[in-house]
Formats: structure tokens, sequence, C-alpha cells
């Protein structure tokens, strides 16, 4: 599998896979993300770590142009291309992978896409972008409208037992640890000041503010974003230890902190392109958030 890696001058670095558009390492200046030691990253399975893209759907499909979809969608699990351009830019380098439907994917999804995902690399600060085009030649109305999801999988290194997620007080969430249908399952309202994954999470909130601090004990990174209305914290705890492709005991190493438009759909008009953007910075003299 190809990866690139793109290098800044002042000593940080990232790693992407064309596999699944998937950031295997960001090191500012060391590793800010978890991959797990026994992730596949041969291509036949999406990467256990990293920042895998989540596209079109969020989980198990729900909308019935995703039925054929597997978890997640396909973005994470599809080959992007590259047009083989770093282009540097004031204090940032940064690459755009591209996919467009291949045989495989339009198997199993009828729709017409263009994905632009753009890889900012700062000294401290790594950006991901997914703009995602409705290329639907349709004039009808109403429009043929393209429906979906999407998400960055941050699996963000972060010693899983001390992390603390903010600000997600008072926000309603749905809680899959209780039903992996979120409809099912009532809402709740959140009543940490800060979320900790001390056991098994796995919460979507919604309507979330949009920027967030994940901090631990002497470390932690912000993540700011950009028409991405929810996010989810997710860890498995010992429930990992089902997953194939997980290290042992690999789930006190990270907490997933996800942004995304996860519940209910975007929906995009023919020739419309929609941006999703976050910027992820690595916080210095991170502050304690006490519950
Ligand atoms: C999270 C979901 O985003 O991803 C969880 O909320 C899911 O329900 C987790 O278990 C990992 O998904 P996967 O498909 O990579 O094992």
């Amino acid at each position: 599998m190809s990866n690139i890696v793109l290098r800044h001058p002042k000593g940080s670095s990232a790693e992407i896979m064309l596999y699944g558009a998937t950031i295997v390492s960001w090191k500012s200046p060391s590793e800010r993300l978890f991959v797990s030691a026994t992730a596949v990253r041969d291509g036949s399975k999406p990467v256990r770590g990293g920042i895998p893209v989540v596209f079109p759907c969020f989980g198990p499909p729900a909308h019935p142009e995703h039925a054929k979809l597997p978890q997640h969608g396909f973005a994470r699990s599809s080959d992007w291309s590259w047009d083989n351009i770093i282009k540097e830019e004031g204090d940032y380098v940064s690459i755009t992978l591209t996919l467009d439907p291949t045989p495989s994917i339009a198997a199993v999804y009828k729709r017409q896409f263009h994905l632009r995902f753009v890889v900012t690399l700062g000294e401290d600060d790594l950006s991901t972008e997914l703009h995602v085009k409705n290329t639907s030649a349709s004039t009808e109305y109403p429009p043929d409208f393209l429906e979906f999801q999407a998400l960055f999988h941050n699996y963000v290194l972060a010693p899983a037992n001390e992390v603390l997620v903010t600000p997600l007080q008072n926000l309603s969430y749905f809680d899959k640890t209780e039903s992996t249908e979120e409809g099912k399952s009532s809402p709740k309202i959140e009543k940490r000041a800060g979320v900790d994954v001390r056991k098994f999470t796995d919460s979507v909130y919604e309507n979330a503010p949009g920027s967030y601090e994940v901090t631990w004990p002497g470390g932690g990174v912000a993540i700011k974003t950009t028409n991405l209305k929810d996010v989810v914290v997710w860890n498995p705890a010992e429930t990992g230890s089902k997953m194939g492709d997980m290290e042992k005991g690999g789930w006190e190493k990270f907490v997933c902190v996800e942004p995304g438009h996860v519940r209910g759909y975007e929906r995009v008009a023919p020739g419309i392109t929609w941006v999703g953007k976050q910027v992820i910075s690595v916080v210095h003299n991170a502050r304690r958030h006490q519950n």
C-alpha cells in the first residue's frame, strides 16, 4: 500500500495511506495518534487507528441508499488517488486526495459524487477537510439531493484512564453501549464537566459546540471544527479484546473523539460541494478539568 509522508520544516510530520485516506501517524514532535500494533495495513480492511474517514454512513447503515454498505461506509476502505503534489504555503504543507465512484463502489452505492480530502500540516497542528460534491447531472425538481453522513474517526493517543473530554456538559447524547440503534434508546443529558472513558464508552453527542479539548495530566490536544455538528466519544475498554485487530490492552492508550455530521444527514443539491473540517492542535500547558 502506498503511503505519503508530509514533513514540516519545523520538525512535525504526517503519514497518510492512500488506502482509506487514513492518517496513520502525526508527530508534533512526538506521536499524537494511536494505531494498534496489530492493525491490518495491507488494504484488506480499515486500519484500526489513526484518522479513518467515515463516509457516507456512520455506524451500521440506516439510510435506504446505504443498505449495501459496510459499517462506517466505503471511504475508509477505498483506494484514493493523489496528484503527486505536495503544496507548501506559508507555514503549512498539504496534500489533496480524491475519490470518485469505482466499479466496486458503484456495485453497492448508486450515487454520483466526488470527494476531496485535504490534509494540512503545521508545526503544532494538523487539519483535515472533506469536500463532498454531488456530481449528479439531474436538473429535475425536487433536486436530486445527495444525503450522507461524514466523520473524522480520530484515535487520539492518550492515557485512557486519565483523559477528559470537554466541553460536553448539558448536551444531549445517545449512549450506544445500551443500544446500537441510536433511534431506539432515549437520549441522555451529559452531566459531567469532563467526560472520561474509564469504562466502555460509545456516546454520540448532537449539536455539540464544535471545539473540544482532550486533556490528561501533562498533555492534550484541541480540536476545532467547521460544519461538523456532532461528536462521538468512543473507547471500547475490555470489549476491545474481541476485536481481531486491537492490540492487547490497546484501549488503554487512546480515546476516540470523532467530530462529524452523524445525526440525520447532510443534503447537497447537484453541483454543490459541502465541506467539513477539523484542526487538531497540540495543547501546551494543558489545564486539568475536574468533574
Ligand atoms: C465508533 C462507533 O465511531 O466506531 C462505535 O461509535 C464503533 O460504535 C467504533 O464500535 C469502531 O468501529 P469499527 O467499525 O472501526 O470497529
